[in-house]
């Protein structure tokens, strides 16, 4: 997986020095030649060295053969990013069995594998179910911050039905309340660095499986906590990823709970104010 994930990385380094061309999949959701071109490779290796397996991928969609195995593949997570030119992008993939008895009782499958790779920074985040998340071969380890008021967090905003999408309230609540809150615009890559300790928290509505699943098994590896936003169990359909180091938790999902039911919000100031 880690040998894929590197060379789907490095391919889309070279697009990148290269410069190219912005395609529109909706409004403000872009796609390049370069998203095509990497799935286009992890799908041709995956094939070849595990034909039977299923493949679910960002691009082309889900090859159902009926295997135990699903690989979820973001060819290339922070395409915004990418086209404008801002280095903060990856290639995510992770790998589910989901036996023939799991199947059949409706159980979702177990993440047993996943790999995020940053080739800007040559950073590889690995993770194998119940043996730990590493980076470039080192062991990580999610941070030590107990309160939320010495956390750094980061969260995401959609690139469609932006105008739909709560978060911005989310956004204020706790950047008010922390050291700040962080928009890289790769969810797989802020995954990971809440699992290196870099974050202490993450959040963000309406992601999908390929954007979640690698990056929340390394985090769960690593030692911290996934889950919904009314603290249930994350599945990777959820559309709601909370995720942290365990300890801030608690207190993540209570500042949820008190914006989701509208109290003590911090009124955002009118733009005369400013001007005062
Ligand atoms: C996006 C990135 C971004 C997040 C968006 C995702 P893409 O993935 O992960 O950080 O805010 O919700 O769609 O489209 O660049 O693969
Ligand atoms: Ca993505
Ligand atoms: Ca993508």
């Amino acid at each position: 997986m880690s040998a894929i994930a590197r060379e789907a990385g490095a391919l889309l380094l070279q697009y990148f020095h290269q410069g190219l061309k912005i395609e529109y999949k909706g409004d403000a959701d872009l796609v390049t030649a370069a998203d095509r071109a990497s799935e286009a490779l992890i799908r041709e290796r995956i094939s070849k060295q595990f034909p039977s397996h299923d493949v679910l991928g960002e691009e082309q969609g889900l090859n159902d053969q009926g295997s135990d195995y699903r690989w979820y593949v973001d060819p290339l997570d922070g395409t915004t990013n990418f086209a404008h030119g801002y280095p903060v992008f990856c290639v995510s993939m992770a790998l589910e069995r989901r036996a023939p008895q799991d199947r059949l009782s409706g159980q979702q499958g177990r993440r047993i594998a996943g790999v995020v790779y940053d080739p800007t920074r040559d950073e590889l985040f690995t993770a194998e179910q119940g043996r730990g998340a590493h980076l470039n071969g080192e062991p990580i380890h999610v941070s030590k911050a107990g309160q939320l008021k010495e956390c750094l967090l980061a969260t995401g905003f959609p690139s469609h039905k932006r105008h739909k999408n709560p978060n911005i309230h989310f956004y204020h609540q706790i950047t008010l309340h922390t050291h700040g809150v962080r928009r890289p615009g790769s969810a797989a890559l802020d995954l990971c660095n809440v699992a290196s300790g870099r974050f202490d928290g993450f959040w963000e509505f309406n992601l999908n499986p390929w954007d979640t699943a690698a990056g929340v098994l390394i985090v769960e590896e690593a030692g911290g906590k996934v889950s919904r936003f009314d603290g249930s169990r994350f599945e990777l359909d959820s559309r709601e990823t909370l995720a942290s180091n365990g300890l801030v938790h608690d207190a993540l999902l209570r500042e949820f709970q008190e914006i989701f039911a509208g109290r003590g919000l911090d009124p955002l100031p009118e733009p005369s104010e400013y001007k005062r």
